[in-house]
């Protein structure tokens, strides 16, 4: 395959960030000017995982037209361009952030990407076609081992406790459920709410006991209003499906208050948790005020609303859809957004003007913090 191409790429990616090509060696140098940025999720930070992986096509994005604006050819990443943590890496002046099963790449100075599209933080979730969690955050141990190989003790802990770790994860065991066994959604969605954060909150702790402080971490969008959410809706009104809008914003109140708890009891635990929600969903159902044409129908895909994730015409259906214009448009496929969509929300997080609260913290503060 082009790995080795891929792998120029990113040398040359690495380099040209760095200004002074001379300093393109000194790692350990740079590494304490420059926060790590280390990344766990879903397909909302999968930058390429899933192409390494065995596994459906409805998990995989490496084939046209994904990937068609910005990088001009497919990279796996569910959109037409970068998504959040390609802008955050951006933003803190790093390099683009590789995913991890990236062979050949090894230097983890910098941070790395284990996100994988269809993955949620129970392991029950497409299990077998995805890097769960848990799974993930063995990864994330792995790394850390061959850092102290190679840096030792002390700078490991430095580097990793200076690093930024963001976490978008959850939404596909909301869909697994929902697709598997929708009756959870009405009869207990506290409880099952309650395994999805308490299984993330393990691997927060975990990624504590290795040093980790510094902590980004998504809110839960209006998922019933995404493109296939609307396209199921009977009577072709296209209206959001409420019942998932309702579980979305309990995540984002349960996880609130676990946040802050986990704040009391871990010395030195910070996190940046803007609750977008509501800016989520006037995007959503509001575009135009929002300088998109579209926020209903998905860019590329087919049936009502482009809710059929057929987008580049390799998933069993052949035929799809592609707008002429995706910068006008919220969303690129049935499930996932544009990177115009994917930038205003990075802005938003990186620093976001006025302050939500008090207390609240921006991901740009989280990566000058030391
Ligand atoms: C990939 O998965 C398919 C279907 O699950 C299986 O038939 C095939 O043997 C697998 N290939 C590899 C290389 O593991
Ligand atoms: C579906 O979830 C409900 C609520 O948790 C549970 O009572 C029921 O046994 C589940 N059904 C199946 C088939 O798993
Ligand atoms: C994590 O999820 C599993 C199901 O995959 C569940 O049995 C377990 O109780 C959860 N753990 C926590 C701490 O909630
Ligand atoms: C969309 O904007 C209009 C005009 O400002 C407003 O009246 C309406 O309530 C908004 N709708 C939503 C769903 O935010
Ligand atoms: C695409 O849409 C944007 C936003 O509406 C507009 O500014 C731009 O001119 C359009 N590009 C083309 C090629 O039509």
């Amino acid at each position: 395959m082009s790995t080795s191409l891929f792998q120029v790429c990113m040398i040359f990616a690495f380099c040209a960030n760095l200004l002074t090509p001379s300093s393109c060696h000194d790692n350990s140098r740079l590494h304490k000017k420059h926060a790590a940025l280390f990344v766990f999720g879903d397909s909302q930070f999968d930058v390429g995982n899933n192409n390494y992986l065995n596994t459906s096509t409805e998990l995989q994005a490496n084939f046209w037209p994904y990937g068609e604006t910005f990088f001009k050819h497919p990279t796996g990443r569910f959109s037409d361009g970068r998504l959040i943590p390609d802008f955050i890496a951006e933003y803190a002046k790093l390099p683009l952030i590789p995913p991890y099963l990236r062979r050949g790449f090894k230097s983890y100075t910098y941070g790395v990407n284990f996100a994988s599209a269809g993955a949620g933080a129970l392991a029950e979730s497409y299990q077998g076609f995805v890097i769960d969690l848990k799974t993930q955050l063995g990864y994330f141990k792995k790394v850390e081992k061959q850092l102290r190989h190679k840096l030792g003790h002390a700078e490991t802990y430095t580097l990793l406790s200076e690093a930024v770790y963001l976490i978008g994860i959850g939404a596909n065991d909301y869909f697994y459920a929902l697709g598997t066994n929708s009756s959870l959604f009405e009869s207990s969605p506290e409880e099952f709410v309650g395994l999805v954060i308490g299984n993330l909150t393990t691997v927060i702790k975990e990624i504590y006991k290795k040093g980790g402080r510094k902590f980004g971490f998504t809110s839960m969008a209006p998922l019933g209003c995404v493109p296939s959410m609307r396209a199921m809706k009977p009577g072709n009104t296209g209206t959001c499906v409420e019942e998932v809008n309702a579980v979305a914003k309990l995540h984002n109140r349960v996880l609130d208050k676990v946040l802050l708890k986990l704040k009391g009891h871990l010395p030195g635990f910070k996190y940046s948790y803007p609750n977008v929600y509501p800016h989520i969903d006037e995007i959503f159902n509001n575009a135009s005020k929002h300088g998109f044409k579209e926020g209903k129908t998905a860019c590329c895909g087919s049936g009502p609303y482009r809710g059929i994730g057929s987008c580049g015409g390799k998933r069993g259906v052949t035929v799809y859809e592609l707008c002429d214009n995706v910068t006008e448009y919220v969303f690129f496929d049935s499930n996932h957004p544009t990177e115009r969509f994917y930038q205003k929300v990075s802005k938003l997080w990186w620093s976001h003007t006025p302050k939500q609260t008090e207390t609240y913290i921006d991901l740009k503060e989280l990566f000058e913090v030391y």
